[in-house]
């Protein structure tokens, strides 16, 4: 009722305010003469009177909500909301929960999950307990709740914001119809090291891409108000530096400089508190010696008195408890006091705060304040969420939007847009619907549960369609598909089996037909959290499976579907064509058969750098120099002795069926005021013959500066869709946000000297321009 009644008193105060100001200034006549204006009239005076109330109602209605029901709860109470625990597996909420929630011991539950599930307990909270307090329900949302839309690593090789966009909302809308208000995404970290299995979950290497896509999928989630029915809350995770974990191993020590932080792993959680994020999540990791769940860099001065954030941050899985195993706190009751007054509020599974902070207020390590402070913030969230006016799941619209046929169109879509053509010789793709026969190869060509990849919600594999399918679906009624196996993912089959005779087999059936699909990768669980790899080889015997196929002398089209860069050097010479579709979702075989058949042409580029070997960990575009850059002429430079500092594809390739020319780069100005912008601006047209999109990019280097700058960064960039013939201007600006740096004592400047700039479709190649930033 709290919320209508606001709404009420603010409509109502827009309207006398609207009278008052159309009436208030009126000079009195009477029929023919014009009397003096009054100034005071009464109607002014209301003006002044409601103004108040249009400005800030809500925030205060809704602040005074709070300290009410802080002032009448007790300290159990206090700690039972920021306390979160765990669901079944299945969705459901277990026995104790009933009983925590009825005494107003729970705050929030994690995968309890569905309309009904969700509604029973929470009927408890809001009718039952003394202060009727509303649960919130998460869940790991990440990429759909029952539509699975590709990984989030794909999402982001389409480069293409407002699709990003719109399979969040599509999972919000989903989500919250099952009583999900809040999910734990995005995961926005940053990560360079493909053999951290996580990097599957968010948006690769680049941080300015990775504010865009940040952006995006929060706007996805919560809207523009995420009490609406159909918005969740978001959770930029995870809060910081757990993407650069020590050889890739989940979970991992990081040590990252403040500069570093700031320019690099900062700035895709800045864009979602820009983007109004209601959560944070707390990282696993130890940031340079302070582990991130009780760091109060990072949790306080940063993300509080910087950002001015004024969400919650909830901990990472018994993150708060694993302090201990760090060595930060000797024990439970340290690490509760640590977390705590670090700024973390809600606890995740592991239950120090309920069992110690009674004892920590007694003896004044922990103050009341921080206490309240931190409900405060939980119970804001609440408020703004939507809960106490609507705190039950309609079960009608769960029925209704969940695995509609409009998500499941938007998943395809997101799906073919995601997909990034790597290689494409005597452009063998796209293939003919026509075609006579096809092999169809791969243990991953005709798995549903793979499709879906890690971290699917509440994904079933039912629901998944199959490269199999895909293409049974795709080509005429007369072309002949033949599928076999090859041999497994990873190398280790059921029965122990050799995989010899399934290899001859594909062989076979690949010199019988006239166009050959060989699906290659990893599986989901290969990918995901604690999915570290040493290698970054294709796992099992599938480079041999696909080295038999090459030998047959057919050209192969290889699909790739895996959730990191793979080093796949000998199948980049050998095959025909290769197509990086990564985990594309419930609809994966159909949008890869819609950009194998030439339907979409594939327009996605890489978000993240392919190494030639495991041994070039980390690479990346955007490094520095170094005082020796390499130099094949001479050995003492910055190199390796057994292979190239080259990557096998960089940041931002990707092929298309068209061909595109990018000339006219033009810059408005070739030196501009430390404050002040300049356009950057070119041409691109396609050249070819299909309609297909290419994506410019703008990269600028800082060529001297008093804190070393990377040779390029990503500083804008645009998708474009072009029919063959046409040609478009592409504008970008560049002002102090792109061209500034933090400089030694972490102030964000922009120092005068010599710019480049890089327009080009990938991080490699392009065209270039020059201005400088004059002194002030
Ligand atoms: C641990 C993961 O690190 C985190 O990303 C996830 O949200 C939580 N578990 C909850 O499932």
């Amino acid at each position: 009722m709290e919320e209508s009644r606001i709404k009420a008193t603010r409509v109502w105060s827009i309207f006398i305010c609207a009278v008052a100001l159309w009436r208030g200034p009126q000079p009195y006549t009477s029929k023919h003469k014009v009397r003096k204006t009054k100034l005071f009239s009464p109607l002014w005076l209301l003006t002044f009177l409601f103004l108040p109330a249009i400005a800030a109602p809500q925030q205060s209605s809704v602040e005074n909500r709070i300290n009410a029901l802080i002032a009448r709860m007790t300290l159990e109470e206090k700690l039972g909301q920021l306390q979160q625990l765990d669901g079944e597996a299945n969705g459901n909420y277990r026995p104790e929960h009933i009983e925590l929630v009825r005494r107003g011991l729970l705050g929030s539950t994690l995968n309890v999950r569905g309309a009904r599930k969700t509604n029973e307990l929470q009927r408890i909270a809001v009718e039952e307990s003394r202060l009727k307090i509303p649960l919130i329900f998460a869940f790991d949302v990440i990429h759909g709740y029952r539509t699975i839309f590709p990984v989030p690593l794909a999402e982001a090789s389409s480069w293409d914001p407002s699709l990003v966009e719109r399979a969040a909302s599509v999972a919000a809308s989903e989500a919250s119809a099952a009583g999900v208000k809040w999910t734990f995404a995005p995961m926005v970290d940053i990560a360079r090291d493909p053999r951290w299995g996580r990097i599957v979950e968010g948006a690769g290497e680049d941080p300015y891409l990775g504010a865009v896509m940040a952006r995006a999928r929060v706007r996805g989630f919560q809207g523009r108000d995420y009490s609406a029915s159909d918005k969740v809350l978001a959770c930029a995770k995870h809060w910081v530096g757990y993407g650069a974990a020590e050889g890739g191993r989940d979970y991992n020590t990081t040590d990252i400089s403040e500069i570093r932080l700031r320019e690099v792993y900062f700035p895709p959680f800045k864009a979602a508190v820009d983007a109004g994020v209601g959560t944070f999540m707390s990282a696993f990791n130890d940031l340079n010696g302070v582990p991130a769940s009780a760091n109060p860099f990072t949790l306080t001065k940063v993300l509080r008195d910087e950002w001015k954030f004024d969400g919650f941050v909830v901990s990472d899985y018994e993150s708060v408890k694993e302090t201990i195993n760090h060595g930060l706190a000797a024990d439970e009751s340290e690490a509760a006091r640590l977390a705590l007054n670090a700024g973390l509020d809600m606890e995740m599974i592991s239950r120090f705060y309920g069992k110690h902070v009674p004892a920590l207020i007694g003896n004044g390590k922990v103050s009341t304040a921080t206490i309240d402070n931190a409900v405060r913030r939980i119970l804001r969230i609440k408020f703004r969420l939507g809960l106490f006016d609507k705190p039950y799941a309609d079960e009608e619209r769960e029925k209704a939007v969940i695995l509609s046929r409009a998500n499941i169109e938007a998943a395809r879509l997101v799906a073919a847009r995601s997909i990034v053509l790597l290689k494409n010789e005597a452009k063998v793709l796209p293939l003919s619907k026509e075609v006579r026969s096809i092999a169809v190869i791969g243990a991953l060509a005709n798995d549903q549960a793979e499709m879906l990849g890690s971290w699917s919600g509440d994904g079933r594999k039912e629901d998944a369609v199959t490269l199999l399918e895909g293409i049974r679906s795709k080509v005429s009624r007369t072309t002949r598909v033949t599928y076999a196996r090859g041999c497994s993912v990873s190398g280790v089959t059921a029965t122990g089996a050799d995989e010899k005779a399934s290899i001859d087999e594909a062989v076979r059936a690949v010199r019988e037909s006239d166009a050959a699909i060989v699906a290659v990768g990893e599986s989901a669980d290969m990918t995901g959290e604690a999915a570290s790899r040493s290698s970054l080889d294709l796992p099992g015997r599938q480079l041999e499976l696909v080295q038999a196929l090459v030998a047959t002398g057919k050209p192969l089209v290889i699909v790739l579907i895996n959730g990191r860069p793979l080093t796949i050097n000998w199948i980049v010479d050998n095959a025909s064509a290769i197509l990086e579709t990564w985990f594309a979702g419930v609809q994966a075989g159909n949008a890869i058969a819609d950009v194998l058949f030439g339907d979409v042409a594939p327009g996605g580029k890489l978000p993240i750098t392919f190494p030639r070997t495991v041994g070039q960990i980390p690479i990346y575009y955007g490094h520095k120099n170094t005082g020796r850059p390499p130099d094949p002429a001479n050995k003492y430079t910055s190199k390796y002795l057994d292979a190239p500092v080259t990557p096998l594809f960089p940041f931002g390739y990707g092929l298309s069926y068209t061909s595109f020319k990018l000339t006219n780069l033009r810059l408005s100005a070739s030196t501009i005021r430390p404050d002040g912008h300049l356009a950057v601006t070119a041409e691109i047209e396609n050249v070819g013959e299909r309609v297909a999109d290419e994506v410019v990019q703008l990269y600028i280097r800082d060529m001297v500066a008093s804190v070393t700058r990377p040779v390029k960064e990503l500083k804008g960039f645009e998708r474009i869709t072009l029919k063959p013939g046409e040609k478009r201007r592409v504008e970008f600006t560049l002002a102090s946000e792109q061209l500034g740096f933090y400089d030694r004592n972490m102030r964000f400047i922009v120092e005068p000297g010599e710019f480049k700039v890089f327009l080009g479709t990938n991080s490699a190649e392009g065209l270039e321009a020059t201005f400088r930033v004059l002194e002030k």
